[in-house]
């Protein structure tokens, strides 16, 4: 088709920017339009303008989302018996919640399907982290991928259908036009894509914070409001979590060194924001795969399988049968070790005022952890691990964090950034000086930080 055979792109760019609504039919035009071609750039970054500046209507919202959706595959997920529930997060530093929640839910026999994305920028994904486990598949066909699901009660893959070509094409452009910051347009984005994917129930993880898309609670709490009501528009049922993001979710932040902690946490001896997130989102996704009669009850039970194992073994009985090697759960020397190792020493006394996620993430990447271009190759040995939090104490010496990398130089450079992270962010306090004030305001900060929950939306 020739897009402008049946209507005019100038005219409907115009139309938005004097702030008037866009019809179903001018919405699907671009969508099909920009997916195939035939619209370019620089009349799609004028629209995507338009719709940042102006804002969309609900109407609109819902329209560009099911034009966006339908831009590619549909997956199905009819073969797979009982409801169907996937989570979603908005990205963060150092979320491996997938790989704690996933088994924790599948032990119930609510089915896990899950397509998860790769690293982006300074936030890591989970199939770069599953893949640091030696062997471990995340390219299931999709026949591999539902039979897999009616075995075992879990998979999780990278993208392999073409789901949401017309995001994947406008996520790229909004990226560098200063476009990325709407809500209706994230709303479409995240939406299209999970509204593809085929699951009956959806909980979003919606971070808020230093290292997120939403700065505020508030601003989260809308952009989670926003995406509930269209997914229910859809027929899905919908929560939103919404999760602090201000500094790095656990004390692992990299790969290989991310699964260890996941596993430590299936084990029950994990950090206690990422348990209590997790143990959060997955009582809800037990409860709207109807296998427990509230989130409270969900909950419980997500405890349970900490304590009992189950969540532990199905963790192992999911990593075999992608190919990985099981014994992981109990030797952890299976995971290479790094070449490098530096240790960050506190080169004060004083309380960690804060920790922003941002930088953790970007001294992560930069140590090999993540990649600056799309072809680089990522060190799974890579990565930060965080002595030290918000909030917390410590004696001029002590270790803050440590830094890994196979590459020397890029060890060094990690351990110097995060070195100025903390050098920057620690109070120091004089000697002798009375620090009950001090203790008093950072123990209410390190309370205010550690409430890693800050809302739920649609329960
Ligand atoms: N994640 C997405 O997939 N899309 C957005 O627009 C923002 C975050």
């Amino acid at each position: 088709m020739n897009a402008s055979e049946y209507m005019n792109m100038n005219a409907i760019i115009a139309k938005k920017r004097d702030g008037l609504r866009l019809t179903k039919k001018e919405i699907e035009f671009f969508i099909k339009g920009y997916t195939a071609d035939e619209i370019p750039d620089y009349q799609a970054s004028a629209l995507l303008m338009a719709m940042y500046l102006n804002g969309l209507s609900d109407d609109e919202i819902f329209e560009l989302t099911d034009a966006m959706k339908n831009s590619g595959d549909i997956v199905d997920l009819s073969a797979i018996n009982g409801i169907k529930v996937d989570k979603h997060s908005t990205g963060g530093v150092g979320d491996k919640t997938t790989l704690v929640i996933a088994p924790i839910v599948a032990s119930f026999g609510v089915p896990i399907a899950k397509m998860s994305g790769r690293g982006l920028g300074f936030t890591g994904g989970t199939v770069d982290k599953m893949e640091s486990i030696p062997g471990m598949r995340t390219d299931l066909s999709a026949e591999e991928f539902i039979k897999q699901v009616n075995d075992i009660g879990m998979a999780v893959i990278g993208q392999t259908a073409e789901v949401a070509p017309a995001d994947k094409k406008l996520y790229a452009l909004r990226d560098v036009t200063g476009t990325v910051g709407s809500s209706g347009l994230i709303t479409s984005s995240i939406m299209s894509k999970k509204l593809a994917s085929g699951s009956d129930a959806i909980v979003l993880d919606v971070k808020c914070g230093d290292g997120a898309f939403m700065k505020t609670k508030e601003e989260a709490a809308a952009l989670g409001q926003m995406m509930v009501n269209i997914g229910r528009k859809f027929g899905k049922k919908m929560v939103a979590v919404i999760s602090d993001m201000n500094q790095p979710l656990g004390n692992a932040v990299g790969n290989s060194i991310e699964v260890k902690e996941a596993i430590e946490t299936l084990k029950g001896n994990g950090p206690s924001d990422l348990t209590e997130l997790s143990l959060t989102i997955a009582g809800i996704m037990i409860y709207l795969g109807e296998k427990a009669d509230s989130p409270v009850d969900g909950r419980k039970m997500a405890e349970n399988a900490i304590k009992d194992g189950s969540a532990l073994a199905k963790f192992a009985e999911f990593v075999a049968a992608q190919g990985g090697n099981p014994s992981v759960i109990n030797d952890m020397s299976i995971f290479k070790p790094a070449k490098y190792r530096i240790g960050i020493t506190s080169r004060t006394e004083g309380y960690i005022a804060d920790l922003p996620a941002k930088n953790i993430g970007l001294a992560s990447q930069h140590a090999g952890a993540g990649r600056l271009t799309k072809e680089d190759e990522i060190d799974m040995t890579a990565g930060v691990y965080l002595y030290k939090k918000t909030g917390d104490f410590v004696q001029k010496g002590a270790l803050l964090a440590e830094v890994f990398s196979n590459d020397k130089r890029r060890a060094e450079a990690a351990a110097e950034e995060i070195s100025e992270v903390y050098g920057s962010n620690i109070c120091g306090i004089a000697e002798n000086a009375d620090l009950s004030e001090e203790k008093e305001s950072m123990g209410a900060l390190k309370e205010n930080k550690s409430s890693i929950i800050k809302a739920v939306i649609g329960l």
